[in-house]
């Protein structure tokens, strides 16, 4: 016992000096000042790679669409399998009286399966009861747990946590993650939520790869990663399509207005996501920086070379050859936001978030704007940013709020406005 808790102490001291290693090697040479950003030419969205302008809809979506699709696959974020994947489902819990009356939640489990080996993974839903027609709906992974996003004392949480921390009582963290999942103010305007852990997914740390879903695929082999082979990125913006699955069966949801919403890396996940899937019509990123909405080749805050370096299990290994090499890769992450087209997109920043590059983020929105316009949408007009608090809800929408990076009541505001104006008008 005393052992343990010496052990636990150490390891926690590791930790820290492990976390500040990390912070210190990340700031170090890393650009916030504009006047450093490099000179840079963005790669077309609709040159074709035979030289051809894209003219019309049809032409983008059969060639130059599947071309950008594939060189994101290749070079970035690695490829999705085709293979289809076994899954069941089981309710856990249902309660028609959650949130003092006014929603029904559900639990339930996901069990993948390749026949050989199976990963459990756990969804928790609130619908609200009015109306009592179909609702449209939120999709969002969560980084602490199903619990951490309430207080709700009947939430679950995963056997993962058994794998991510040196305890398999993950209890501490309920409802410490709660002012980023604004629960009520979500029910109040009749939408249900979806969410689920990310780590049920791909435990988010290299070594607990062979604890992905990623290892149930055929072809996987726990020693030797492809070039291009799909790594937890990938992983997540596949597990969000499986929720999308399971949408699908569940009666009072409207299944035609379905949004993702994703903070950080899961920004980052969101996007391609949105990108691969059409069934998502509203597509968030929050805060979602170098791999999501920044351009990378602004080369301000987060860089490829760094978040390879931190984060070696989430991009492609392809990827790694643009480590200060931005100026060569094939593509940019305006033309990301543009593979959404013509579903809704939603950019936001937090004016604090130098690391994730605000600017950046803002521009590849803005940068989108061909791909938008061919389908006669309406677009981000003016490269200047906007103020804060001042967004912007065209077909492409974007905010800049006061703060830090997080999820805020204020970025659900915008959110729930936003989906407002494309769901309910
Ligand atoms: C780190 C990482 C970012 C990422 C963020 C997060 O800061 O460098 O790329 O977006 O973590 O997911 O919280």
């Amino acid at each position: 016992m005393c052992t343990n808790i010496g052990n636990r102490k150490r390891n926690f001291g590791l930790l820290i000096v492990w976390l500040f290693a990390t912070l210190v090697y990340a700031q170090q040479n890393v650009n916030y000042d504009e006047s450093k950003v490099p000179a840079y030419v963005l790669p077309k969205i609709l040159q074709c790679e035979n030289g051809e302008t894209v003219k019309s809809v049809e032409q983008w979506e059969k060639q130059r669409r599947p071309e950008l699709i594939e060189l994101f696959a290749s070079h970035v974020y690695g490829r999705t399998p085709d293979a289809k994947i076994d899954v069941t489902y089981e309710l856990l819990t249902e309660d028609p009286h959650a949130m003092d009356g006014k929603a029904t939640s559900k639990q339930v489990k996901f069990t993948f399966s390749n026949g050989k080996k199976k990963i459990e993974a756990l969804l928790l839903m609130y619908i609200p009861n009015k109306p009592t027609d179909k609702v449209p709906v939120f999709v969002g992974y969560n980084f602490k747990g199903n619990h951490s996003t309430t207080s709700d004392t009947t939430v679950l949480y995963s056997p993962v946590f058994q794998l991510m921390k040196e305890t398999n009582h993950a209890d501490w963290e309920r409802g410490t993650q709660a002012s980023r999942w604004s629960y009520d103010k979500i029910i109040d305007r009749g939408y249900a939520i979806a969410t689920m852990c990310y780590h049920d997914i791909f435990p988010d740390k290299p070594e607990l790869r062979d604890h992905s879903i990623v290892s149930l695929f055929p072809g996987y082999d726990p020693e030797a990663i492809a070039p291009d082979e799909w790594q937890a990125i990938g992983a997540w913006a596949w597990g969000s399509s499986r929720i999308v699955d399971f949408l699908e069966t569940q009666e009072k949801i409207d299944c035609n207005k379905i949004a993702i919403m994703g903070h950080s890396r899961q920004g980052k996940a969101t996007l391609w996501a949105g990108a691969q899937d059409k069934r998502f019509q509203i597509v968030i990123s929050n805060d979602s920086g170098c791999g999501g909405a920044a351009l990378f080749r602004r080369r301000f805050g987060e860089t490829i070379a760094t978040i390879n370096k931190a984060f070696p299990h989430w991009f492609c290994e392809n990827f790694r050859q643009y480590n200060n090499r931005e100026e060569s890769l094939p593509i940019d992450q305006h033309q990301l936001i543009a593979l959404i087209a013509p579903r809704k997109v939603y950019v936001a920043s937090a004016e604090k978030d130098l690391w994730a590059d605000p600017r950046g983020e803002f521009l590849s929105a803005y940068y989108a704007g061909p791909a938008y316009r061919l389908y006669g949408l309406s677009t981000i007009e003016s490269n200047e940013m906007p103020k804060l608090h001042e967004p912007i809800m065209e077909d492409i929408g974007y905010h800049i709020r006061a703060g830090v990076h997080d999820v805020t009541e204020y970025d659900w505001e915008c959110y729930l406005d936003f989906a407002d104006k494309h769901f309910k008008n």
